[in-house]
C-alpha cells in the first residue's frame, strides 16, 4: 500500500517534475513508479501506481491531488441530477491509460515479482465523491445515504458496475491479482456496512473474471470479519487494530488474510520493528495462508532504510513458518 509514496526520494524526484494526476496517465512514469520499490525495498509484489480516484475523474469529476490535503473534487455529488451528469459506461476506453500502464508494468516487471491491480470499493469511492474531499467526521456522504438512500444506492450500482469492468480489464492486461479498498468501512455500523457497503464488494467480487488471479478484499475497520467470510475473494486484508488470530477464527480459516503491521512501527528503533513482525507473524499462526503486509499505507516520512530493515525482517523471520506451514 503505497509503496511508491512520498516517503521514496526516487519517487519525490519524479513527483517533482510531474503532477499526480499526470503520472497516473502517463503509462511511461506510472510503470516507473510502480517498479522502483521492487529495486529499492525488495517486496515479493508490486502494487500499480494509479489512485482509486481515477474512476470518479474517468466518469468526469474534475480532481485535484493536493499536497498535504489530499485528493479534492471541486464539484461533489449532493443530489439525483448530479448522478445523472456521471458518464458511466465505455470506462475501460476512458481508462486506457491504466490499461497501458498495466501493459509496461508487466514488462518492466519482466516475471520478478506480480503485480498487483486494484479497484476502491463503491462505498469508498462515493464518499470521496460526495464529499469532495476526505473529512473528519464524513458527515456529508452519512447524511446523503441517510437522507436519500434511493440516490446513493444508484450511485453505488454505478461504481460496482465500474469496477467490474476496469478490474476484470486489469487482469486481462496482465495483473496477478487484484485488491478492493473499503477504506471507509469503518464509517458504517454493522447493519449499514451490509447496505451500502458489503452487498456492492459481494456484486463486484461475483463478476470477476480472475481467470485465477486472486482477489483480495480491504474493509479497513470493519467491526468483525465474519460478515466478510463467504465473499467470492481468496484474500482479506486486515487492519492492525485487529489479531489476525482471532480473525482467522472469525473466518473459519475459509480466506487468506494479509496484514497487519502498523505502519507507525515503521518510524520505531529496530529492535521494534523486528519484535513486532515477530508478534504479527505468531498471531497468525502456523500454516499457510497469511501476506506479510501492513495494516494500512505507508506514511509519507517513512525511513527507507526501516522499510528495507522490515521487508529483510519478514523473508527471514517467516521461513520458520513457511517450513511449519510445509510440514503441517
Ligand atoms: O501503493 C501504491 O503506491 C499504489 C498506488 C496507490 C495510490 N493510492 C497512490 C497515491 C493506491 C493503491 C492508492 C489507493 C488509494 N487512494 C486509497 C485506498 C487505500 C488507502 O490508502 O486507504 C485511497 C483512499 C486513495 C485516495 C487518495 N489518494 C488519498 C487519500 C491521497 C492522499 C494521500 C496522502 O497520503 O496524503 C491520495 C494521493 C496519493 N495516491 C498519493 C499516492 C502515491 C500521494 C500523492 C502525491 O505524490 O502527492
Amino acid at each position: 500500500m503505497r509503496q511508491a509514496g512520498r516517503y521514496l526520494p526516487e519517487y519525490r524526484a519524479i513527483r517533482a517534475k510531474h503532477d499526480f494526476l499526470t503520472m497516473c496517465k502517463t503509462p511511461e512514469l506510472a510503470s516507473e513508479v510502480t517498479v522502483q520499490p521492487i529495486d529499492i525495498i525488495g517486496p515479493d509484489a508490486a502494487i500499480l501506481f494509479s489512485d482509486i480516484l481515477v474512476i470518479p475523474e474517468a466518469m468526469g469529476m474534475k480532481l485535484d491531488v493536493i499536497e498535504s490535503k489530499g485528493p479534492v473534487f471541486d464539484d461533489p455529488i449532493r443530489k439525483a441530477s448530479d448522478i445523472d451528469k456521471l458518464q458511466s459506461t465505455d470506462i475501460v476506453e476512458r481508462l486506457d491509460y491504466v490499461i497501458q500502464a498495466v501493459r509496461m508494468t508487466k514488462e518492466k516487471l519482466a516475471g520478478r515479482v506480480p503485480l498487483i491491480g486494484f479497484s476502491g470499493s463503491p462505498w469508498t469511492l462515493a464518499a470521496y465523491m460526495v464529499e469532495g474531499q476526505g473529512s473528519k467526521n464524513f458527515d456529508v456522504i452519512k447524511s446523503f445515504i441517510y437522507t436519500e438512500p434511493d440516490v446513493a444506492h444508484r450511485l453505488l450500482q454505478m461504481l460496482a458496475d465500474a469496477a467490474v469492468e476496469y478490474l476484470n480489464a486489469k487482469i486481462a492486461a496482465g495483473c496477478d491479482a487484484v485488491q478492493i479498498f473499503d477504506t471507509w468501512a469503518s464509517l458504517l455500523s454493522p447493519s449499514d456496512f451490509e447496505e451500502f457497503s458489503l452487498k456492492y464488494i459481494r456484486y463486484i467480487c461475483d463478476r470477476l473474471e480472475t481467470n485465477g488471479a486472486p482477489v483480495i478484499v480491504f474493509a479497513k475497520g470493519v467491526g468483525s470479519h465474519e460478515a466478510l467470510a463467504d465473499l467470492k475473494c481468496d484474500v482479506l486484508g486486515v487492519d492492525w487494530t485487529k489479531d489476525l488470530g482471532k480473525v482467522r477464527q472469525q473466518t473459519g480459516g475459509q480466506k487468506a488474510l494479509q496484514g497487519n503491521l502498523d505502519p507507525t512501527v515503521l518510524f520505531a528503533p529496530k529492535e521494534k520493528i523486528r519484535n513486532e513482525v515477530e508478534r504479527v507473524l505468531q498471531s497468525y499462526g502456523d500454516g499457510a495462508g497469511h501476506v506479510f503486509n501492513l495494516g494500512h499505507g505507508i506514511l509519507p516520512k517513512t525511513p527507507v532504510e526501516n522499510t528495507k530493515y522490515l521487508v529483510e525482517c519478514v523473508k527471514e523471520v517467516s521461513a520458520k513458518y513457511r517450513d511449519e506451514a510445509k510440514a503441517a
